[in-house]
């Protein structure tokens, strides 16, 4: 399904591989899997609001026995809560900043006006707060939230600060698809971690280590340490974020079934597509059907694979999440997979007036887009609100990927050919492959600002807090 250029690419670039112990390799050890906890914030009865209340605050977890290491969280030790919002919902939040760290939160995925984007220029100085309120103006859709700060969003997303955002909709709510959460409808975040012999985590220790991105040889799911999760038996919805630092990963099940995607990063696609492999770059979130309903007592495992370096060697797997399957209980019913899902506006390269190139390069260990690094008082580009654009994104040396604020794109082609199977849907975040420019046609429809930039940048963030990044605002026709 890959095209070999990008597996050999992909294997290339993966050095570190996830090594799990044996002891932990055995499902009856590992520790059961955490839920976020669900938030659905507080309506107020006056303004009719849905409120919600983050505080990003230290924490730590014991993770080795007897050694508790040093986290950050929110509203909790590791990790969000997952915020759970209507279309059409007006939000606010309130942030408040109890790190001793000048910090933002950016919600990913989101159209919203700039000045509530939670970029490096929404800085939360320690002990302070930051007030934000926007409308949910986009479908049913997995969004998550992190930090980004300049320079800093690496180490405080690899410390623990990440949550997700579920968007639910009528439309969505009619298909009948798996949602109870945390039962039939799983959260699922994959991050790799590194840990020092004391437990603490262990960040950019070398060169390697920024001019790969982070990457670390034991995995967190939901912020625990290789844990399994439980799962009836029927059709399961897993809503999956890569939510690492710089990991790709190539995910399929360990008995190589087929499972359907339902959804891209911005929401629901046509129909479902049958797939027995998946990738996911940083900052991707992928929904998929899994239909467990003739495995009841049985373990089947999210696996995560590399293709051989060389021809002849060996491919290489590792458990990504165990499932043990339960018996279901007596209400449950095994939905079936919908036919369709959605219908999906299109837009077509006619309609384009702009047109952008995005050259993502680093010379030495300067990292560019189009020759420049991330310049605060620098507005790269200037889009016209109502227009529609395609920008084309490519890299000259190795994988990067590359993330939008404000819009949902979608992928016109990729080298020239039709995008991978995964990828055919709204978009906020995109591999690019060397030798391979992918080309995103988007429409700015609304909330202008000529001073506030929103941001495009690498989601390597490593890549990104180097300079890997750029801003771009929406201003008045
Ligand atoms: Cu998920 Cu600009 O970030
Ligand atoms: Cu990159």
């Amino acid at each position: 399904m890959m095209r070999e250029k990008i597996r050999e690419f992909i294997s290339s670039s993966l050095v570190g591989f996830l090594i799990v112990t044996p002891s932990l390799a055995f499902g009856s050890d590992r520790p059961l899997m955490p839920i976020p906890e669900i938030d659905h914030g507080v309506i107020n009865p006056g303004t009719g609001a849905r409120e919600f209340e983050l505080t990003i605050q230290q924490g730590q977890i014991e993770f080795f026995s007897g050694h508790l290491t040093k986290t950050l969280g929110i509203n909790g030790p590791i990790l969000g809560p997952t915020l759970k919002m209507k279309t059409n919902d007006h939000v606010k939040i309130k942030v408040k900043n109890q790190l001793a760290e000048e910090t933002t939160l950016h919600w990913h995925g989101m159209h919203l006006p700039a000045e509530m984007d939670g970029n490096v220029h929404s800085v939360i100085a320690p002990n302070k707060s930051w007030d934000v309120a926007f409308d949910i103006k986009q479908p049913a859709a997995t969004l998550w939230y992190h930090p980004h700060v300049m320079g800093n969003t690496g180490s405080q997303v690899y410390r623990g600060l990440a949550g997700l955002i579920i968007i639910d909709d009528e439309e969505q709510g009619k298909l009948g698809l798996p949602s109870q959460y945390g039962y039939d409808d799983i959260p699922v975040i994959v991050q790799d971690r590194k840990f020092k012999n004391d437990g603490q985590l262990q960040y950019l220790q070398s060169m390697m280590d920024i001019h790969m991105g982070m990457m670390g040889n034991r995995l967190l799911i939901n912020g625990a340490l290789e844990p399994k999760a439980q799962a009836p038996s029927k059709l399961v919805r897993l809503r999956l974020l890569n939510g690492s630092n710089a990991r790709i990963y190539q995910m399929r099940f360990n008995d190589k079934r087929i499972f359907y995607q339902i959804a891209t990063d911005g929401g629901l696609i046509e129909k479902p597509v049958a797939l027995s492999e998946l990738l996911l770059t940083p900052g991707e979130r992928a929904e998929i059907l899994v239909d467990f309903s003739k495995n009841a007592g049985q373990t089947i495992s999210l696996e995560g694979f590399m293709p051989p370096n060389k021809p002849g060697d060996k491919e290489t797997t590792f458990t990504i999440l165990p499932f043990e399957i339960l018996e279901t209980g007596n209400t449950d019913v095994n939905v079936k997979i919908p036919k369709r899902l959605t219908q999906i506006d299109w837009m077509s390269e006619n309609e384009a007036v702009g047109k952008r190139s995005f050259i993502l390069s680093m010379q030495g260990m300067g990292f560019t887009i189009n020759g420049k690094a991330m310049n605060m008082e620098v507005i790269n580009d200037i889009v016209k609100v109502d227009t529609t654009e395609i920008w084309t994104v490519e890299s000259n040396e190795m994988i990067h990927n590359f993330h939008i604020h404000n819009i949902q794109f979608q992928i016109l082609d990729r080298g020239g050919k039709s995008p991978y199977p995964f990828e055919n849907g709204w978009k906020d975040t995109v591999l690019v492959a060397p030798g391979e420019p992918v080309r995103l046609i988007m429409r700015f429809e609304d909330y202008t600002d000529k001073d506030k930039p929103y941001m495009y940048h690498c989601h390597i963030l490593e890549h990104e807090d180097q300079g890997l990044m750029g801003q771009f605002v929406v201003v008045p026709q």
